[in-house]
């Protein structure tokens, strides 16, 4: 029996990686955070991109795209994210990436290097990709589409006790600032913006628990 193919996309901190990572275990099918794939790049531009103003020096990194390889490795119950190897899950959780991932996920070079790439794990069906153009333009025949919001106060309180578990330093307003932002270039830039699809149900999970949105997603794609 063919398994689903469902996209999920939506604002920062909305719970999308979390939610479909069980999702995927409950179904039997792979998940991909495709976030995950555009912190990888910013953190490799990160360490080796950088000119000497300071910036990251757009050219050198499309140029180097071939040096690059993301790979995910289940460890236990955790994701691990691997670039030419070497795990770096902790590392593109850091205030440092988070502050540039959307600079380097608007450029249209880094998001072609992506699309197929993407594509290709969705090739065969029983897939959950999390992200913010999945359902409009990585997987736009999707079985099932939704499209995850809350307040940004939520949110920030989320992604905030999130860092503090992986044991990285900051603070509220940082973090707030940070969604803010990265929301605000990822709606408005012209390559693959982050909008709902057409045909996305929309979830507002402000007042829901994690097991709460969990299950009305689920309540759509019983009998699959
Ligand atoms: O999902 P996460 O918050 O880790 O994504 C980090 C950034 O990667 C987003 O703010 C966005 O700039 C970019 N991204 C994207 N398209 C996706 C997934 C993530 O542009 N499909």
């Amino acid at each position: 029996m063919r398994k689903p193919v469902i996209a999920i996309d939506g604002y920062s901190s909305t719970g999308k990686s979390s939610i479909s990572k069980i999702i995927a275990h409950q179904l039997g099918i792979v998940h991909l955070d495709t976030g995950a794939l555009y912190r990888g790049i910013t953190y490799f531009a990160i360490k080796n991109c950088i000119s000497e103003n300071g910036q990251i020096n757009l050219e050198n990194l499309f140029q180097r795209f071939h040096e690059i390889t993301l790979q995910f490795k289940q460890v236990e119950d955790e994701l691990t994210v691997l670039l030419n190897g070497t795990d770096i899950s902790k590392e593109i959780r850091t205030n440092e990436v988070s502050q540039q991932v959307s600079l380097i996920a608007r450029q249209k070079e880094v998001r072609d290097f992506l699309l197929e790439k993407q594509r290709k794990i969705a090739a065969d069906g029983g897939v959950i990709m999390d992200g913010r153009d999945i359902g409009t333009i990585i997987l736009p025949n999707a079985d099932y589409k939704f499209f995850l919001t809350a307040s940004i106060d939520e949110r920030t309180k989320r992604r905030f006790l999130e860092l503090q578990k992986l044991g990285i330093e900051t603070d509220e307003e940082t973090v707030r600032k940070n969604l803010i932002e990265r929301d605000k270039i990822d709606s408005e830039r012209e390559v693959a913006p982050l909008k709902k699809a057409n045909d996305a149900i929309v979830i507002d999970n402000t007042n829901l628990t994690k097991k709460e949105t969990i299950d009305l997603i689920l309540s759509h794609i019983a009998g699959f």
